[in-house]
């Protein structure tokens, strides 16, 4: 009879062992009891960047990236673009089910409730330089959100956790367009409390001397859209650093604050600011293929291109090709969308990227729509930055709530020295 499990033979031993299957995984802990002897500390897995480690249990977000899916909670992405607004679906990826109209009406409120700055964070803000990185004033300004709740270290307690969770999904916009005004020396303004999620940061962002800013609305449903493609993407580099962080029972403040840091690395959030540095650099669309044969050659890499996981169309870059086209007919076309379409059809015909299924990510074209609705490049990983932190906290929230879950803490294979002694300062040699 097929027995469910692996078998394993130790040659070393010629013992043998039995590994039961978890969910189509072995759990790595099984393994240390494959041992050569009672000193031995037992069999360990080497995986570097976690290329095949589960590291949790999550009922958030599934991706399947052979065939291209995404969806929250059972929702293929598609959908929740199409019919949902940001907010319910921030509610959706922490409370696990779509709101209700009641529900939906106590949930805005909550955030709405929290948009607001303290002073000391709008004067914090005020001590960058004129030309700080927005996404560095970002991090800084989300830690130090920390000053201000302390209760926030209260992590056991959920209904702490809550607030705090209701406060950075509510701030997040307010400190991403108080970053954004600092860079021009604009002062800043207060959240309106009328508006929408997007309506009100863009209200924060563009708003100068009239009584009341009115946002064009497909501008404002546009990043709606792009909020809802940005807000969750289970086990990436920075929802790992947000759960490996909040292992440790730091607040969700520093551990956000922690996981932004992890976005705005160029291969990860910050890949958007690059690839219009990129465009930039090419030029103009006769300019795409020598790019191509110099990316192929080993000069670089092509930016917003590539996934770890999709090894498809990423199904959120199809999503953002459509909204720009909308995003256009307000703004007109942004000149770069040309150098982009010629890299995507290049690209995805030539051999080098077909081998390694290289695809656009949700970066090669969201940059293309946010530069031409105003923003410069700098802003770009901030304005991921916003939505994902409603993805971070789902995934804290349910990291904090898992029995199996303990401080995160990998192993290592040692290859420094033996032990050996200290040579006193007078008698070392120069090297
Ligand atoms: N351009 C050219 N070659 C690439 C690219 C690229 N963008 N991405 C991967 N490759 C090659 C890579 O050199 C390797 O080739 P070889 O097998 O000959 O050594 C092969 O494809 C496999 O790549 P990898 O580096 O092992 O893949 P990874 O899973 O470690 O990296 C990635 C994934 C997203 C970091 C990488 O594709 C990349 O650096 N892309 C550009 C940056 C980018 O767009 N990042 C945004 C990702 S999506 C949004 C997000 O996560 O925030």
């Amino acid at each position: 009879m097929k027995k469910d499990g692996l078998t394993i033979v130790d040659n070393r031993t010629d013992e043998t062992y039995e590994v039961p299957f978890h969910k189509g995984t072995i759990r790595a802990m099984d393994l240390r009891k494959i041992k050569t002897g009672p000193d031995d500390f037992g069999l360990m897995t080497y995986d570097p960047a976690f290329m095949n480690t589960a590291s949790c249990h999550s009922a958030i977000t599934y991706i399947d990236g052979d065939k291209g899916i995404l969806r929250y909670r059972g929702y293929p992405i598609e959908q929740l673009a199409e019919h949902c607004t940001f907010l319910e679906v921030a509610y959706l990826l922490l409370e696990g089910e779509l709101p209700n109209q009641a529900q939906l009406k106590t949930w805005i409120d909550n955030i709405t409730h929290h948009t607001m700055l303290h002073e000391s964070t709008k004067h914090f803000l005020e001590g960058f330089r004129y030309d700080a990185h927005p996404m560095a004033m970002f991090i800084s300004t989300v830690a130090a959100l920390a000053t201000n709740y302390p209760e926030a270290r209260h992590v056991h307690d959920a209904e702490t956790r809550r607030l705090q969770i209701y406060r950075l999904i509510g701030k997040v916009p307010t400190i991403a367009a108080y970053t954004y005004r600092h860079g021009l020396g604009f002062p800043y303004v207060y959240p309106d409390n009328d508006l929408g999620y997007s309506e009100n940061f863009l209200n924060m962002l563009w708003k100068m001397a009239e009584a009341k800013y009115q946002a064009n609305p497909v501008l404002a449903r546009a990043l709606d859209i792009l909020f809802i493609l940005h807000a969750d993407h289970e086990q990436n580099c920075s929802a790992n650093v947000m759960r490996s962080v909040g292992s440790s029972q730091a607040d969700p403040f520093v551990a956000t604050a922690a996981a932004a840091a992890a976005l705005s690395g160029p291969l990860h959030g910050g890949a958007n600011e690059e690839v219009l540095k990129m465009i930039d650099e090419i030029g103009s669309k006769d300019r795409v293929p020598a790019y191509i044969e110099g990316i192929k050659a080993g000069k670089g890499k092509l930016m917003g291109f590539g996934h770890r996981v999709y090894k498809n169309y990423d199904p959120r870059a199809r999503i953002i090709k459509e909204t720009a086209e909308r995003v256009f007919e307000i703004t007109g076309k942004n000149p770069k969308l040309d150098i982009a379409l010629e890299l995507e059809r290049i690209a995805l015909e030539d051999e080098y990227f077909i081998k390694r299924k290289l695809y656009p990510n949700v970066d090669f074209y969201s940059g293309i729509i946010y530069q031409a609705m105003g923003f410069n490049p700098d802003m770009f990983t901030v304005l991921f930055a916003i939505p994902r932190t409603a993805g971070w906290l789902a995934q804290w929230e349910e990291m904090v709530s898992d029995p199996e879950q303990k401080i995160a803490r990998p192993r290592q294979i040692y290859t420094g020295h033996e032990e050996r002694k200290v040579v006193p300062m007078a008698e070392r040699e120069a090297k």
